[in-house]
């Protein structure tokens, strides 16, 4: 038996022993250099290295454990082996050893660290294309270190090609892949790593990342001469303690006994009871970490954080497969937090509280339309099979409808909180299905609306003079200024700019204040006076989100260039603008009145004089 902890240490000792420095994690939110929005992948917050900068350690070999979100299999979560939330062992030459020494110490690894069977090693080398030749050079190292010669096989770029897909001017190459058998008996003769009957494991893989990606899949050759490589922890320790399902590992099982325990449900025995337990135990680990991250993100309905809350919701959802209270869900995050990774994540600790509030907040939510909705759900397909039996009385040759409209998706996105993924899935359990186009449609439609709105209670910002464009700038400041004083669930609800005023809607749970009016035309009068430029850069949404930037601005895809503007040190919005150039054009700011504007929404009147 060997633990998480004890892997980790392993690993990092065995690459320490061989001059590596251990780098550390960073952040599970993606930088926004490459456009991917989390980190997926050990070599991700690295390229710059890897294309040739110095790393700030001062060292060319590096080492760590990184944590890594994928949310593309969400779908196969539920089954022995997929995870949103993994951890990737991995170490770096940055221009340093190449090939030889690395297939030399992952091959020591496996067999001396991990006692693997030289004999049952296999391993998958570059066969070559038109562009980069087959990687005959790995293969003879292979066959030197001891590898069976029937054991390497040579595949194609689909398999031993790694590259972060959908990126350009990143660094790429051919790899190495470590594969081993679960066990002895082979499905068929011909059972090798090719085959899908599972008996064969992908344990890593070693990247020699010696070219970078270029505009139209062209690659050119790098200088420096890299090594990638990412071991899996999660699939490892299934592996190194001989299981076959990775919820039953160190990492995982007190959260399935605890599950088993409430629901009275037995995980061994029944199958939809053990779907569901292994998506509320991988969903709640993989919310935890992304909002107790250092950059922490909350469930929104855009971008990082809906991707956040469709996990959330998926979780909850199963709770009430499993007939369990979703409060479960605090429980099991604080396995994960108090005792699965405390030790490699200590900010989870410090952040507990926050972390589990915010998982309540979404409980709650969700809760107060889940049941309405799936209310709703069920009436969309009793009224399709009520049409549907109609029609086949009277038209033998009917075909019924299995379609759920977009129309009726949207409603249960827009109305009752449900991502359309999981409308599809409730669709799928009664073998249907959602039309995601009309979905797509009846969305952007919304969205057209909404802008429309927007802009018409925009008022006076349609003539925009000096003076209206400074007030705008104004709110921006006193906006920074609110969040700072009262948190950043502080946003703006209204704004109205005339010739003569701001007037200015935001959440706030009470009345303002004198002294707290007094801060807030102290903090905007001190912005105005150190004479700050306001810089407007364009970005793709999600980069500009990454960074820190806030607004009232729905995107209509994460990629979507945005204009922000930036007042340094102060604030940074989403923002379509104008603003003054610099604080100092905007005189002094007065504040004239708070008042409510609606339930839990203030307003402030103020004037530049
Ligand atoms: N970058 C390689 C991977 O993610 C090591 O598998």
């Amino acid at each position: 038996m060997i633990t998480s902890k004890e892997l980790r240490e392993k690993w990092i000792k065995f690459y320490e022993e061989r001059g590596h420095v251990n780098i550390g994690a960073v952040s599970l939110i993606g930088d926004g250099t490459t456009g991917v929005m989390f980190n997926v992948a050990g070599m991700q917050p690295l390229m710059p290295y890897l294309l040739g900068k110095k790393h700030p350690s001062g060292s060319t070999r590096l080492c760590n454990v990184q944590g890594c979100v994928r949310t593309v299999d969400i779908d196969s979560v539920g089954d022995a082996t997929h995870f949103t939330f993994f951890e990737m062992m991995g170490n770096w030459s940055l221009g340093d050893y190449f090939k030889k020494e690395k297939t030399r110490w992952s091959f020591e690894l496996l067999t001396e660290v991990f006692g693997f069977e030289k004999e049952k090693i296999c391993s998958t080398v570059f066969e070559g294309n038109a562009q980069v030749p087959r990687d005959n050079e790995t293969a003879e190292l292979l066959k030197g270190l001891g590898i069976k010669e029937e054991n390497i096989f040579y595949l194609d770029k689909s398999n031993n090609w790694w590259e972060l897909e959908g990126t350009v001017g990143t660094p790429c190459g051919p790899d190495n892949e470590w594969f081993y058998p679960r066990h002895d008996n082979p499905c068929s003769p011909t059972c090798d790593i090719n085959c899908d009957c599972g008996r064969y494991v992908e344990i890593g893989n070693d990247v020699y990342m010696q070219y970078k990606k270029l505009e139209g899949g062209k690659y050119t050759e790098l200088e420096n001469k890299n090594v990638d490589t990412g071991f899996g922890l999660d699939r490892l320790l299934l592996f190194l303690n001989n299981l076959d399902d990775g919820y039953k590992t160190d990492l995982f099982i007190d959260s399935i006994n605890l599950l088993q325990e409430v629901s009275g449900k037995d995980y061994e025995t029944d199958e939809v009871a053990r779907k569901a337990m292994r998506i509320i135990a991988d969903h709640t680990r993989t919310s935890v970490m992304l909002i107790g991250d250092r950059n922490g993100i909350v469930p929104s309905n855009t971008g990082a954080g809906y991707i956040l809350r469709r996990l959330m919701r998926r979780a909850i959802r199963y709770c009430k497969n499993l007939n369990v209270d979703a409060t479960v869900i605090l429980e099991v995050a604080k396995i994960f937090i108090e005792k699965i990774y405390n030790d490699a994540y200590p900010l989870l600790v410090e952040k507990e509280g926050y972390i589990l509030d915010e998982i309540l907040k979404e409980i709650n939510k969700f809760e107060a339309t889940l049941a309405s909705g799936m209310k709703e759900f069920d009436k969309c397909i009793i009224g399709m099979e009520r049409k549907n039996a109609f029609m086949a009385q009277k038209d033998p040759n009917y075909i019924p409808e299995t379609v759920i409209s977009g129309k009726q998706a949207f409603r249960l996105y827009d109305t009752f909180g449900f991502p359309l993924e999981l409308t599809k899935e409730l669709a799928e359990e009664k073998g249907l299905t959602v039309d995601e186009v009309g979905f797509n449609d009846a969305f952007k439609e919304h969205q057209e609306k909404s802008k429309a709105q927007a802009v018409s209670a925009k008022g006076g910002l349609t003539e925009q003079t000096e003076i209206t464009t400074n007030y705008h700038t104004a709110t921006h400041i006193m906006l920074a200024g609110l969040r700072k004083m009262f948190g950043t669930s502080t946003e703006q609800k209204g704004s109205n700019i005339t010739e003569e005023r701001l007037r200015f809607d935001f959440n706030l749970d009470h009345k303002m204040t004198a002294e707290e009016l007094k801060e807030l035309e102290d903090f905007v009068n001190d912005v105005i006076e150190r004479k700050i430029d306001v810089v407007k850069t364009e970005e793709p949404y999600n980069k500009a989100v990454s960074e820190g930037a806030y607004g009232v601005f729905t995107a209509e895809s994460d990629d979507q260039i945005v204009s922000i503007y930036t007042i340094d040190g102060v604030d940074k919005q989403i923002c379509g603008g104008p603003h003054a150039k610099n604080t100092g054009d905007l005189g002094k700011f007065i504040i004239k009145k708070e008042e409510s504007s609606s339930s839990g929404v203030r307003r402030i009147k103020a004037v530049l004089r």
